[in-house]
């Protein structure tokens, strides 16, 4: 929640803020804000709604001079998203000024105490809290800003990524991060900061992702210095190499990010096949698993951790894990499991799953099941994210940058991990024979080729989205492998159309949303040949003889279901295990070409942000 990014250095630092801010907006897009340093006077201007408006009301209001900057996109968690809630947020005296990406817990105690020694404060908000207890400190103290950050920051409960600066000493920004992301990309002369490394990619290549409970003096002449914040203890920076490119983080000709990276689904798989699932060799090479394979071998159960469209990734596993491995497995919203004291033993494996890898509830759900002695695996798509980090091993997903805040291609790149893994244990565990193992790996082999044929149902699909845009409710369903993607066919249209969704098992109809079907209802129903075939033909003539319309997902060839259905929408033949990867590919197209035909904003849909780094 929340995009920060900073410049100090010797080029003007407005365009690289304001260009790292529309790179960010998918982390937060309810108020945005920048404060430069002019040379002699901090200059700053902020607004509610989007970074857009902010870079109009910047053209009217401030001059844009200075090479010392920060900014900020809001996702609001304290006060109402409005022109002074908005970040960055002055301390009493003007001198400093704060960027902060979290939640301040404690923030009222500490408020209060302020108020007490007479600050006033003019917004809601808990960051501008934190900003004047680091100038009470600093003033008391008579110390240095980093000095006075951190005892600041020992003060504090909660999660944060900051950047402040003072208009008194203008070379130097301070940072810290306690559970929200925060990166330095390290120049000739010059440093960035922000939540991640798209807004500074084209200028360089190196970058040093702080740690949880770090915090980093920036100078221009003197470089980075990273203490921790708790024990003052000096941390050599470790400087990486990204491996992120900018085109990547643009559009590539798309109207909008959801689009192109629904289309991006075969390459994004491929990817994460790529060293892992060598067909010629009969092989899966995984070396999380590998390292590992005794625990997996031991394990008594396998509990899956994750929250949205990764948990509904975490469903389709529970079936494949179960299926081929015969491992018994729990999937378990991160958010409920944290605080529901779950029994949890030595001998369960907890694979958590995040694109992010931020997820609050899904972090605090490994850091509960690590201290009962789990062991816990991580499936991420972000190198080095919190999660990548916390967890005792893992496999990336691969998927590259997910900019649109619906996610797409990290559910079908966790699935396609989750699926090697359960074939991998499946063959160290002989619950399935080398035979099938290799007919099992051609077959996932394929299935980007075969989800490039899926993505030409486009066409079709958008005449379906014009027939049923004004719906105002629709069922999905599905049985077997294709009940989680009915619920995740039911999630994409929610959140960015805003068109009420439930998705359901096809066999659980008939225990009451049937006494919803009319012809105002559209159901889309997973009916794919190998997946329960007969029974969900039942189910549809049960909606029919309701006058319901039905949106069908079949199988190319297909005949049964298309008499029945309204509209057929063809995908190519699969193992039932594999077609979650396919069949999940028009619902995508239908929620995206419904929310564009409603004039929504698909890629920044009201109320969401991409990660979710608070409760
Ligand atoms: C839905 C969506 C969310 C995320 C959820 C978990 O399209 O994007 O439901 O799946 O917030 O996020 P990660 O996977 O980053 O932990």
């Amino acid at each position: 929640m929340c995009g920060i990014v900073g410049y100090i250095g010797h080029r003007e630092a407005y365009p690289i803020i304001m260009k790292g801010l529309k790179r960010l907006e998918y982390r937060g897009y309810d108020s945005a804000g920048i404060a430069l340093f002019d040379g002699k006077d901090i200059k700053l201007s902020k607004t509610k709604g989007k970074v857009e408006d902010l870079e109009k009301k910047i053209a009217e209001e401030i001059s844009t001079q200075g090479s010392l900057g920060i900014g900020h996109t809001r996702w609001a968690t304290h006060g109402v998203p409005n022109d002074v809630n908005s970040h960055p947020h002055y301390s009493n005296s003007g001198n400093l000024v704060i960027i902060h990406n979290g939640i301040i817990e404690n923030y009222e105690p500490l408020k209060q105490e302020l108020e007490s020694r007479g600050y006033v404060f003019t917004s809601d908000t808990d960051t501008e809290v934190l900003v004047n207890l680091i100038e009470e400190i600093k003033n008391n103290e008579d110390i240095k800003l980093g000095k006075a950050v951190q005892i600041a920051l020992n003060q504090v409960v909660g999660a944060y990524a900051i950047a402040v600066f003072d208009r008194t000493k203008p070379n130097e920004i301070v940072v810290a991060r306690l559970g929200s992301p925060l990166a330095i990309g390290i120049g000739e002369d010059e440093f960035f900061i922000a939540s991640d490394a798209s807004p500074f990619i084209e200028y360089t290549n190196n970058a040093i992702y702080l740690k949880d409970e770090e915090m980093a003096v920036v100078r221009v002449n003197r470089g980075v210095s990273i203490r921790k914040i708790h024990d003052d203890s000096i941390v050599n920076p470790y400087i990486q190499e990204l491996q992120l490119h900018l085109e990547q983080i643009e559009k590539g000709g798309y109207d909008h990010f959801m689009l192109k990276e629904i289309n991006e689904q075969p390459h994004a798989i491929r990817d994460s096949f790529r060293g892992r699932l060598l067909s010629n060799q009969a092989i899966i090479k995984m070396s999380g698993v590998e390292d590992n394979m005794k625990k997996f071998l031991n394990a008594d159960r396998i509990l899956i951790v994750a929250c949205g469209t990764s948990w509904h990734a975490g469903l389709v596993a529970e079936y494949i894990f179960e299926d081929m491995a015969r491992i018994p497995v729990e999937v378990e919203y991160a958010s409920e499991f944290r605080y529901r004291n779950p029994v949890i033993t030595e001998d369960d494996i907890v694979i958590a799953i995040s694109q992010s890898g931020e997820t609050a509830d899904t972090l605090a759900a490994i850091k509960l099941a690590k201290s009962r002695g789990a062991f816990v695996f991580g499936v991420c798509n972000v190198v080095g994210s919190s999660i990548a980090r916390e967890t005792d091993a893992g496999a990336y997903t691969h998927a590259g940058p997910e900019i649109g805040v619906a996610s797409t291609k990290a559910f079908t790149t966790q699935i396609s991990v989750l699926s090697m893994m359960a074939l991998r244990l499946a063959r160290a565990k002989g619950t399935i024979t080398s035979s099938e193992f290799r007919q099992y790996l051609y077959e996932l082999e394929s299935i980007p080729d075969k989800i490039e044929v899926a993505l030409e149902s486009d066409a079709i699909v958008k005449q379906i989205a014009e027939v049923y845009k004004d719906a105002k409710n629709f069922l999905y369903l599905g049985r077997g492998y294709n009940f989680p993607v009915a619920l995740e066919g039911a999630l994409k249209l929610k959140e960015i159309s805003y068109i009420h969704a439930e998705g359901y098992p096809a066999a659980e109809m008939k225990h009451g949303p049937i006494a919803l079907i009319d012809e105002h209802m559209p159901t889309v129903v997973i009916a794919t040949r190998k997946g329960h075939y007969e029974k969900i033909v039942s189910n549809i003539q049960e909606i029919k003889s309701r006058k319901g319309y039905i949106i069908a997902i079949v199988t190319k060839g297909d005949v049964s279901v298309k008499e029945l259905a309204d509209h057929a929408i063809e995908i190519p033949e699969t193992f039932d295990c594999f077609s979650p990867l396919l069949t999940t590919i028009p619902l995508q197209l239908l929620s995206y070409h419904i929310a564009v035909m409603l004039g929504k904003n698909v890629d920044q849909p009201r109320n969401l942000a991409k990660s979710v780094t608070v409760e």
